[in-house]
């Protein structure tokens, strides 16, 4: 099997410590709420998983998948809804969860186009946060680990469809 270099960064120890902080702070703020975490496929659903796991308040879930067009280094990119949740959200808070963030624009569009339907509250975790990679101005709410640039897998992670599985996060080695 022809194998790509890569160089572990984040063990499996260390996301499963953070993501339990990061489910603490969740619990802590969203005590009494009407609470819908919604995925963004395909990328999330590890991350969502455990962390959910790892709170201590009860949540309905959905999600979302959406497909970016023409997002290389120089344009501007166009996100498009290709599967849209199916849970009602008005007057509820949402947390969009997210595997990683880097131009920006993925997390401006979902957060436009859920806004319109009137939810109570719309904040978006984030299990990686490339922020030196953004074109458009982006903050998300609560973020696993900040990251610099670099092609990162595992933990739902992709390349090619491959290493999604892995338990470790890795970047790689070009
Ligand atoms: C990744 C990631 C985000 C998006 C972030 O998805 O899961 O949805 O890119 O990029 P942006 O901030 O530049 O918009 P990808 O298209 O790789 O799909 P996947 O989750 O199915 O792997």
């Amino acid at each position: 099997m022809n194998e790509m270099s890569k160089e572990i960064i984040f063990s499996r120890a260390v996301i499963q410590k953070r993501v339990q902080e990061i489910a603490d702070q969740i619990s802590k703020d969203y005590v009494g709420s009407d609470l819908v975490v919604v995925g963004i496929l395909r990328g999330a659903f590890i991350f969502m998983a455990d962390l959910i796991r790892m709170m201590n308040i009860p949540c309905k879930v959905d999600f979302a998948r959406v497909a970016s067009y023409g997002a290389g280094a120089e344009s501007f990119g166009k996100v498009v809804m290709t599967k849209d949740i199916e849970t009602s959200i008005r007057g509820r808070d949402i947390l969009i969860v997210e595997d990683i963030i880097d131009t920006g624009l993925t997390m401006q569009y979902l957060t436009g186009w859920l806004s319109e339907r009137n939810p109570r509250s719309i904040k978006v975790c984030a299990f990686l946060d490339k922020r030196k990679k953004r074109k458009v101005s982006f903050h998300a709410d609560y973020v696993g680990f900040t990251i610099d640039d670099g092609f990162v897998v595992g933990y739902g992670l992709d390349f090619d469809e491959k290493y999604r599985f892995l338990p470790d996060v890795y970047v790689i080695k070009q």
